[in-house]
């Protein structure tokens, strides 16, 4: 039976993180650990050797990680949990960011396939759904993240994003607002597009007629929540809040709203998507639908060490659950 780096980390009774820094010679760790350590890996005659390792199980032990913006904190957050994840199971990580870029995404996808990774993770668009079904027949491991290709059994593990969605907009009804602007995640996206279907549903339940010309399409970017609220806010006067379909756009449309001259939440109530780090810095702090971005990191990169190592079949979804984080941006009318 081959030794593992979690053998070693278990008989020593240290984490494989601990192994792993004897292994590459770290110095921080005690000299009293150190010794312990490998004196461990030579009575179990543990070959560290990961090319050779790779070699005798025609594994490279390295993960493919594709997301679509990495500059949006909500990708970094569940690339660093990903990457913590797969390191205490000895694998590390090959990243790439596409920047929304369908052909990106796609030589992306052909790269790490020519790197010979072990399993792959992705945040994908529909552009890329030939591509993704295409690997997964060829028997590669995959886990989709938060956004994904629809019609697929790809294993994933997202949000329920037309319940988030309709989460938001009922608690600005809630809150007496009635005339409510939505800017939509990038409608090439499931996120995108059902987060909007989430909108439109509470509004129909609540029997508040929905106007087109409240909803204006963004792509997730601070730019374009900039860019729809300034054409929101010319085409409309009397609205009173708007649900930004995640923070980033949220943070465009403060721009917007304060170079209108108007106050949050005084004038205009907002609300986010995700909690990422800067929701709660911006003033006012943004009330917002809080994603469990690290926990949807960490469980999609266990999964898919479940399914390389054949625990678990190549098919499921997990859905997680978002919930209101209550700040400063929405006020209450009546
Ligand atoms: O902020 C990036 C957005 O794109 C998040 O809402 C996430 O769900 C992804 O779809």
């Amino acid at each position: 039976m081959r030794v593992t780096i979690k053998d070693i980390a278990r008989e020593a009774g240290v984490s494989v993180t601990t192994v792993s820094r004897v292994l590459n010679n770290k110095a921080d760790v005690s000299d009293k650990t150190r010794e312990k350590v490998l004196k461990i890996i030579d009575r179990l005659n543990y070959n560290p050797n990961s090319i050779a390792r790779g070699l005798v199980m025609n594994k490279t032990y390295t993960i493919g990680l594709i997301v679509p913006d990495i500059s949006n904190a909500f990708f970094a957050e569940i690339a660093k949990a990903i990457e913590d994840e797969l390191r205490e199971y000895g694998y590390s990580v090959i990243f790439c960011n596409t920047d929304n870029d369908k052909d990106r995404e796609k030589e992306s996808i052909d790269l790490l396939r020519s790197k010979q990774v072990d399993g792959l993770i992705g945040a994908f668009s529909h552009d890329s759904k030939d591509e993704v079904l295409a690997l997964g027949k060829a028997g590669l491991p995959i886990v989709q993240i938060d956004r994904l290709v629809d019609d697929s059994q790809i294993p994933s593990v997202i949000i329920d994003n037309i319940l988030s969605g309709y989460e938001a907009t009922e608690y600005l009804i809630k809150k007496g607002h009635r005339r409510i602007a939505h800017i939509t995640g990038a409608l090439d996206t499931n996120t995108g597009i059902r987060r909007a279907e989430g909108y439109r549903k509470a509004l129909q339940e609540y029997g508040i007629e929905i106007d087109e010309e409240l909803v204006m399409e963004g792509d997730f970017s601070q730019e374009s929540g900039y860019l729809a609220m300034k054409e929101i806010l010319e085409r409309n006067k009397d609205l009173t809040a708007v649900f930004a379909g995640n923070d980033m756009m949220a943070l465009g449309a403060y721009r917007a709203i304060y170079a209108a001259g108007l106050k949050i939440p005084e004038d205009i109530s907002i609300i986010g998507h995700d909690d990422f780090t800067l929701a709660s810095l911006v003033s006012p702090a943004l009330t917002t639908m809080q994603q469990p971005i690290y926990k949807i990191g960490k469980v999609a990169a266990s999964l898919l060490i479940d399914i390389i190592k054949g625990k678990k079949n190549k098919e499921g979804l997990i859905v997680v659950n978002t919930s209101l984080i209550e700040r400063s941006s929405v006020k209450t009318i009546h």
